[in-house]
């Protein structure tokens, strides 16, 4: 699965929005680093946060176990496995949000926002 990446923070800096269609458009014409915003490559059987790391990135991530919310993202484009065993409540699942330790793949192409665990609304969730 192919995946194209954005840091949230650079959605800060900037001043964009997290369901804006443009987002990654605007980030590609944006001048980030390549930690910021790039692609990378998950295997079958690998996590997002595993492809991640051994990409190279250093992505939030705490208990990698579906409880803290530290890793999550936001899904802009593709979907990403939820299993059963995490946190997230539906609400906010069914507005995109997804853990990357236990997410898996299910689209050949994602588009995906790391490091939004500082969005108010995954505050709660934060252990
Ligand atoms: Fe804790 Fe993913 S690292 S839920």
């Amino acid at each position: 699965t192919r995946v194209e990446f954005l840091d949230y923070e650079a959605v800060v800096d900037y001043g964009w929005s997290l369901d804006d269609d443009e987002l990654f458009r605007k980030a590609g014409h944006a001048d980030l680093g390549p930690d910021a915003h790039g692609r990378l490559l998950v295997h079958p059987d690998e996590s997002l946060l595993e492809a991640a790391e051994r990409s190279g990135f250093a992505w939030p991530f705490s208990c990698r176990g579906g409880a803290c919310a530290n890793c999550a993202v936001y899904l802009a484009e593709g979907e990403l496995s939820q299993p059963t065993d995490h946190i997230m409540p539906d609400d906010l699942a069914e507005r995109g949000f997804r853990l990357s330790c236990n997410g898996y793949p299910l689209t050949d192409e994602l588009s995906v926002v790391f490091n939004v665990k500082q969005r108010p609304e995954l505050d709660d969730l934060i252990l």
